[in-house]
């Protein structure tokens, strides 16, 4: 079977080595995700452990498409009820990625869809077209250099939503893009972790996750993904699969993790969402400025999301870059670093020199990782 697992462009590399730790070698990166075969059961198994997947996708035909025509024929010949149930419904969203993909125009191409489903031999009746429902089966189109690549979305909600996020931080990270952070600063649980401005804690969760060696997306609710709803699912081995990780999950951190933030506030949210994603008790909180740390460990990685300069004033992100700089190289030179910050952050004020920086997207902001 053929998969489709999308991430940001920025973090290909990670997700590649993810999927190969999953001993899926056969890969072929795409701009924005990655395309591999697996059997039935490796897949399920990376819905619920890959830590930098966006969503995954079922590929379930490949056609080319000079023009509409060639795109009903090559819909006509999708066996729609091995891959759908009746009483789900169901949404289209095509990537129409040139200018002669373009050409097609996206109502045509949804309504073929549409057609196509519609006219599929199902036992009971076809599945219904609702794009306004909450969380329909979501039919992914790539159409480029003439070829379509046809998909079925079997994540549904997006994979950073683990199920644990809690509202009270302005400014969190996704929990993707914290692991990717951790994974690309060469994480892997084994040596102290400090994360001296947490905010909502999603580095300190993500690492503990990564630590304990704990599938991500264990404790999201029956039902929860799109794959559930899929013909042919197979609850029998999801449930196997799903066992199996719980089982593989550590019983205690090989090395501390401490997570600590100057608002005591961000603090209580930090625990109360590691208390919900059940790793509360491995993580060390603390209230207090990142000034008046000192290494808990004569090793370790220290992390930090540092804040940015339009919420808390030019003034005060410049005093604070020089702090950060002054405390890592006074006090943290036998740790490793890693720093994220906004691509117009005043980084020369660190006064640190990177070993590699990493240009990221935190959203809509260009971020760098500096690591030291
Ligand atoms: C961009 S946020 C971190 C968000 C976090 N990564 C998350 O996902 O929730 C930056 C954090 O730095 C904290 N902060 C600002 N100045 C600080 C200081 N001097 N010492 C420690 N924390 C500080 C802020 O309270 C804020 O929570």
């Amino acid at each position: 079977m053929k998969w489709i697992a999308t991430c940001p462009h920025e973090t290909v590399v990670v997700l590649a080595a993810e999927l190969s730790a999953l001993g899926i070698h056969d890969q072929q990166v795409l701009h924005r995700g990655i395309a591999f075969d697996a059997d039935l059961e490796t897949a399920y198994r990376a819905h619920l452990v890959l830590r930098t997947a966006s969503r995954i996708q079922r590929v379930v035909a490949e056609f080319s498409v000079e023009d509409m025509n060639a795109l009903r024929a090559g819909l006509q010949k999708i066996a729609w009820p091995s891959f759908l149930r009746s009483h789900r419904p169901f949404t289209v969203t095509p990537a129409l990625t040139d200018p002669h993909a373009q050409g097609l125009g996206e109502p045509a191409v949804i309504e073929a869809v549409v057609q196509s489903i519609q006219n599929a031999a199902f036992e009971k009746s076809a599945p219904r077209f609702d794009p306004e429902v909450d969380n329909p089966i979501t039919i992914v189109l790539f159409i480029r250099n003439g070829t379509c690549v046809l998909g079925i979305d079997t994540a549904g909600r997006a994979l950073h939503k683990r199920g644990w996020r809690l509202t009270g931080h302005p400014a969190v990270l996704k929990e993707t893009l914290a692991a990717a952070i951790l994974l690309l600063a060469g994480y892997t649980g084994q040596e102290p972790l400090l994360d001296p401005m947490c905010g909502s804690g999603t580095i300190a969760i993500e690492a503990a996750y990564i630590a304990l060696h704990k599938a991500p997306l264990i404790h999201r609710g029956k039902d929860d993904f799109a794959l559930e709803h899929l013909a042919g699912f197979d609850r029998p081995l999801w449930r196997r699969v799903s066992d199996q990780l719980r089982a593989t999950k550590m019983n205690a951190l090989p090395a501390p993790i401490y997570a600590s933030d100057i608002r005591a506030e961000y603090v209580e949210v930090a625990r109360a969402s590691a208390l919900r994603a059940r790793v509360e008790k491995y993580l060390e909180f603390s209230a207090k400025p990142l000034q008046e740390w000192v290494p808990p460990a004569p090793t370790g990685l220290l992390v930090a999301n540092l804040p940015y300069g339009e919420r808390i004033g030019v003034g005060a992100i410049n005093a604070l870059y020089r702090d950060v700089g002054s405390v890592i190289k006074e006090r943290f030179s036998n740790w490793r670093i890693a720093l994220l910050v906004p691509n117009d952050a005043p980084i020369h004020l660190l006064t640190l020199k990177t070993r590699q920086e990493v240009t990221l997207m935190n959203g809509a902001l260009a971020v760098k990782l500096l690591l030291v």
